[in-house]
């Protein structure tokens, strides 16, 4: 039997590059190996304030993505988490089985509580605990993850040990998290500034490239993209900005960032950089073709299905779960 594998994707509007790259490709490259599931954290997203139509329109749209990049339907369970009640149910039996003090030194909750001082309220400080009841419900095995999820990650498993061992029995699977490297797409950096994660919450739109940018935006920001120093197109910490350019484009071409470091070789900053924008237009033009085809009975219909086979596995283990507990 294959293993299972769980990722939980944010419902934002703004898909970048970065995301594409880091989880997208990451999570659809991975579904034939593992029997994926991949969810929209919609409840998540209520820790910080949304307008309740963008959010919407947010859901809809990263779904789109999905499709665009994609995605089977037939072969990846798809679906929202709030479709699935016993998300939360599982949350609060789990919520009394964590340590105020354990849910206290999560470094996300004390980063989004600075960055966010007028709102932080206890679903913030409880959000890597709905995290774990989304993985332990369906027997994961793996959850592919940026290295900031890694501690959310030891708690899921900390919590499914402690479950078992609370109750004496094998109720949870124990699950490992991912964690990918850079230079497989990890973590694609800032184009204005490659010393720090490409992110769409950075001040200047020349540090992403958005999936929905225009071409002729998209190749103005990869030519404004900051180089450093010297003219040799090749990977290496001191050259951040050409590093990610190499990456971005041997991602984008399916190649070993070696082979990209070959076919370059010759190249001046300006030719590597044309090369690098002919690469990401044609990728844009082609997965936004894609994406405008994609109309919204589809996603509902595939969000749908995802539920139901969700909501099939979810509801045997609540069963399993309030048995154990001794709830009715
Ligand atoms: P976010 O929208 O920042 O919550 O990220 C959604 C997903 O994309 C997570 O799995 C992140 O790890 C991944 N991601 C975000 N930014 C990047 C990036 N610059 N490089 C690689 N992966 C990223
Ligand atoms: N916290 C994750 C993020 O910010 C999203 C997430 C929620 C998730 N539930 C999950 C990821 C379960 C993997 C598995 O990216």
């Amino acid at each position: 039997m294959k293993k299972r594998l769980i990722s939980g994707i944010q419902p934002t509007g703004n898909i970048h590059l970065g995301n594409y790259l880091g989880m997208i490709q990451n999570a659809l490259s991975l579904q034939r190996e593992y029997e994926s599931f991949l969810f929209i954290v919609d409840l998540h997203a209520l820790t910080i304030k949304r307008q309740p139509k963008e959010l919407k329109e947010s859901i809809i749209s990263v779904a789109k993505h999905f499709l665009a990049a994609g995605m089977d339907p037939k072969k990846i369970t798809f679906f929202v988490q709030s479709t699935i009640s016993e998300h939360t149910e599982l949350c609060w039996i789990l919520t009394t089985l964590t340590q105020f003090g354990e849910a206290e030194r999560m470094t996300q909750f004390k980063d989004k509580s600075k960055q966010n001082k007028e709102n932080i309220n206890v679903g913030l400080f409880s959000y890597p605990i709905l995290q774990a009841a989304d993985i332990l419900l369906y027997d994961i095995d793996v959850v592919p993850v940026g290295e900031d999820q890694k501690q959310h990650l030891e708690l899921a498993r900390t919590l499914a040990r402690r479950f078992n061992e609370r109750y004496k029995t094998k109720t949870f699977t124990v699950p490992k998290a991912l964690i990918k490297k850079k230079e497989e797409g990890g973590k694609i950096m800032g184009l204005d500034d490659p010393t720090k994660k490409m992110s769409k919450s950075a001040k200047s739109k020349y540090n992403y490239i958005a999936l929905n940018d225009s071409i002729d935006l998209a190749r103005e920001k990869i030519m404004k993209a900051t180089t450093d120093s010297g003219d040799q197109i090749k990977a290496s910490a001191k050259k951040p900005g050409i590093t990610n350019l190499l990456t971005i484009y041997s991602l984008l071409s399916n190649k070993k960032l070696k082979e990209a470091e070959k076919e370059f070789a010759n190249f001046g900053y300006g030719e590597f950089k044309k090369a690098v924008a002919d690469r990401v237009c044609d990728f844009l033009k082609d997965y936004q073709e894609k994406y405008s085809k994609i109309d919204n009975n589809y996603v509902a219909e595939v969000l749908t299905l995802g539920a139901k086979k969700a909501k099939t596995l979810a509801n045997k283990k609540m069963i399993e779960v309030r048995k154990t507990v001794g709830v009715l």
